[in-house]
């Protein structure tokens, strides 16, 4: 049997599941790993640089491979890419694991990311683009989540103490 993450960790860019997966997997004893690391050490490239040569469904395409083998080669805390989850097979896959859906509003979002040039979803205006992609987004996330954290006004500490706590 191909090992199982213990834990998946979704949500939007920026809403800290690297920093969180990190607390997470430590305290837990396990390895962490994160999509988007996965896909810039197979590409040898940053993920902006693929999106802008490639456009975003050709990423899309590299990253649910990436998805894919993460999740069938990981037994620690496994954060995926803020997008994974728009795609239907991804999130079959999803089904009966552990996935902790780390929330956050829009305010907070624009907040955290709001100028961050190096993510290429958010070039131009990003409290619309923010809007619109977590309305797009949002039940997605809920679709594949067994918990939900909020991280709105917590500190990374705290949204990972809430995160072990729904385990
Ligand atoms: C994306 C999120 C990013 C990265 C890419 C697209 C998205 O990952 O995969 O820029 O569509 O939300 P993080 O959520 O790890 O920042």
């Amino acid at each position: 049997m191909s090992p199982v993450p213990l834990v998946v960790l979704v949500g939007p860019m920026g809403v800290g599941k690297s920093t969180v997966g990190r607390m997470l997997a430590e305290r837990l004893g396990v390895g962490y790993r994160d999509t988007d690391d996965d896909i810039v050490a197979e590409q040898g490239r940053e993920i902006a640089e693929i999106f802008v040569d490639e456009g975003e469904p050709a990423f899309r395409a590299i990253e649910k491979q990436a998805v894919r083998s993460a999740l069938a080669g990981h037994e620690g805390v496994l954060a995926l890419g803020g997008g994974a989850i728009l795609d239907e097979d991804t999130r079959g896959l999803l089904a009966g694991l552990r996935v902790v859906y780390l929330s956050m509003d829009v305010e907070e979002a624009v907040k955290r990311t709001g100028l961050n040039a190096a993510r290429p979803l958010l070039a131009v205006n990003p409290r619309k683009q923010w809007r619109e992609l977590m309305e797009a987004r949002r039940h997605l996330y809920e679709s594949v989540a067994s918990a939900v954290v909020a991280t709105d006004g917590r500190t990374p500490e705290e949204v990972a103490q809430a995160a072990l706590d729904a385990l």
